[in-house]
């Protein structure tokens, strides 16, 4: 498996796909409130998504029961959105949502507070959503891979929060996961790709109040945090260009 170079007519529907899932997204968010269950989200998630003319990714994906994730509080990523997963006022939602259009994948996340929720639980979701721009401001062409998790890492260091390192971001287009593998961090164990225009890719920071371990559910989906801190994540679609990145989950 190689790193692919997407060709501009995939690079359009991506464009568009990634309209459709930024537009999906913020449907969805519009419904998060107390008393709301994670499996009605999951529902008007599939309803719009049908409505943009697109397809769930992460349904079926490895078995994965569900359309999207949704993680609450010191479950990571992965969330399963059970009926009996009942939102509660000042509960941190994350919500993670991968859209096939034309054939072509996009994927993104957002963390959203239930109400107004705790002054540190802010600070969290304030500081993983600056990580992630900080991670895509590091993306041009012949910059590195590496480059990404260093101003991930970099940004987030200062604030004491833990960065989830068993978890990384991806290559993305022609399917949910390509290579290579985004870490939000330094790392010594992948060999640095260099970033390339036309390559997409998916960077996700998972970051947590407190500990970096995490620990998958029984289900064995629902990654959480093995010392019950909770976590936020943040995640875009992103294309490599000469001078930059263009988001491609942006309305
Ligand atoms: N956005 C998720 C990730 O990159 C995709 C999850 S696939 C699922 O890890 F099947 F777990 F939903
Ligand atoms: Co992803």
């Amino acid at each position: 498996m190689t790193i692919t170079i997407k060709t501009e007519k995939d690079i359009e529907i991506l464009r568009e796909g990634g309209k459709k899932l930024a537009r999906v997204m913020k449907h969805v968010l519009s419904f998060i409130a107390p008393g709301i269950s994670a499996e009605e989200l999951d529902r008007i998630a599939e309803e719009k998504i049908k409505q943009e003319s697109a397809q769930a990714s992460f349904k079926g994906y490895e078995g994965y029961p569900s359309s999207i994730c949704v993680s609450v509080n010191d479950e990571i990523v992965h969330g399963i959105p059970y009926k009996e997963k009942i939102l509660q006022e000042g509960d941190l939602i994350a919500v993670d949502i991968g859209l096939i259009y034309n054939g072509l994948f996009t994927d993104m996340a957002r963390t959203v507070i239930v109400g107004k929720g705790d002054i540190d639980a802010r600070r969290l979701l304030t500081v993983t959503e600056k990580a992630l721009a900080r991670g895509i401001g590091a993306v041009k062409h012949g910059a590195f891979v590496g480059d990404i998790g260093r101003a991930v890492e970099s940004y987030v260091h200062p604030y004491g929060f833990g960065i989830v390192r068993k978890l990384v971001g991806h290559g993305v287009g022609y399917g949910v996961h390509e290579e290579p593998q985004i870490p939000n961090f330094v790392s010594s164990d992948t060999k640095d790709a260099k970033l390339l225009a036309g390559m997409v890719i998916a960077i996700e920071p998972m970051i947590t109040e407190k500990g970096e371990d995490i620990i998958t559910d029984a289900d064995t989906w629902t990654v959480r945090t093995k010392d019950g801190s909770r976590a936020a994540h943040f995640e875009d679609t992103v294309l490599v260009k000469k001078n930059g990145a263009e988001i491609l989950t942006r309305i």
